[in-house]
């Protein structure tokens, strides 16, 4: 393998250890000439293998590269190719583990006009995604993120999806720094049972969100019918179909969740004049707990103004009909479960 242009153009590089992928020339020579041929600015390769893109990047321009990778004999190459090509002072070499480099990086606020991330194809989705969720803090205004993968990435893994290209069995993906930024948002509740109000805000939140989580949460005022885990499977159920939407359980504070899933909004659906007095005291509750976090209010059409969790439990347990009240999907579940009930209201 070569660098294929700037100041180090035809330096041969150093051979490839056995068990590291790099870029081939062929998806190298694509990417740059996606990016534009030379640029200026610092460069951080991620998962580097023997360094190929970052010194590519250096000899066309780059002010300073930092190359992260945790495997000995690829980071020996690394060097060994840093030496090659005379790029050396502008360089910096860190072993060992991206996500745990990520985090200091973050903390110590380094910006990055250009970042690339290779990560194995081993490695697990849920891995790439925490990565690639932090990659928006390190990058400049106006920065750029080359990711390469062995399958497209899922919609909403990073927020608004850049152009993605296919090489053989390799995709890349380019995103600019603002397509990097994903906006969480939390959907509270305690969803004893969800009802099709329920889900029709889920549902219209998920459009306007990056992603969403919905959080099974207590209410100190009510005793749950069911225990938080069942109503968590519930709603799993019914929104399978919602690709950016996810289900946890929330034990403490409603703002403690939020900044743990680094949330940006809770979002709360509003029926009528009546839900407005208590939704009120909780959004300037928390506030006052999170300035940073927004309530929003998504009204329920109307079709669902008056339907409650409470009214689903009191007619379930009288054996009245929910068909409508709740999801099809969980229909029978929930008549089965709540006509044992005593409607607790
Ligand atoms: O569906 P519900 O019962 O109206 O949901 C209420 C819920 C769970 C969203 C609310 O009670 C809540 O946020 N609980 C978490 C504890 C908390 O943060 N309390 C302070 C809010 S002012």
């Amino acid at each position: 393998m070569r660098i294929i242009a700037g100041t180090a153009r035809g330096t041969r590089l150093a051979p490839v250890p056995k068990n590291v992928r790099p870029t081939s020339d062929r998806v190298r020579e694509s990417i740059f000439n996606a990016l534009g041929q030379f640029f200026t600015g610092d460069v951080l390769d991620l998962y580097a293998g023997i360094g190929t893109l970052g010194i590519e990047a250096l000899s066309r321009g780059a002010d300073r590269a930092v190359f992260v990778e945790k495997d000995r004999r690829a980071l020996a190459a690394i060097r060994e190719n840093l030496r090659r090509t005379r790029v050396e002072d502008r360089a910096e070499v860190v072993a060992g583990d991206v996500g745990r480099t990520l985090d200091r990086m973050v903390t110590d606020e380094r910006q990055f006009s250009l970042i690339f991330a290779d990560p194995p194809y081993r490695i697990a989705a849920t891995e790439v995604g925490c990565v690639l969720s932090r990659l928006a803090s390190l990058l400049t205004p106006g920065g750029r993120a080359v990711i390469e993968s062995g399958e497209a990435l899922a919609e909403g893994t990073v927020g608004k999806k850049g152009a993605t290209r296919r090489y053989g069995g390799t995709y890349v993906t380019i995103l600019e720094q603002s397509e990097t930024t994903m906006i969480v948002a939390v959907c509270p509740g305690s969803f004893d049972p969800v009802t099709a109000g329920h889900l029709d805000i889920i549902r219209r939140a998920s459009k306007i969100f990056d992603h969403v989580v919905i959080a099974v949460g207590a209410n100190l005022r009510k005793k749950p019918v069911l225990p938080a885990v069942e109503r968590a499977r519930l709603l799993e159920k019914v929104t399978v179909d919602i690709e950016n939407v996810s289900v946890e359980l929330m034990d403490g504070l409603l703002v403690d969740f939020a900044r743990e899933q680094g949330a940006r909004a809770i979002v709360k659906g509003l029926r009528a004049v009546s839900d407005f007095e208590s939704e009120f005291e909780q959004a300037q509750l928390n506030r006052a707990m999170f300035p940073e976090l927004e309530t929003v209010f998504i009204m329920a059409s109307a079709e669902h103004s008056f339907l409650s969790s409470s009214a689903v439990r009191e007619i379930a347990s009288f054996g009245g009909d929910v068909r409508g009240l709740v999801p099809d999907g969980i229909l029978e579940t929930v008549r089965e479960i709540y006509s044992g009930s005593d409607g607790n209201i």
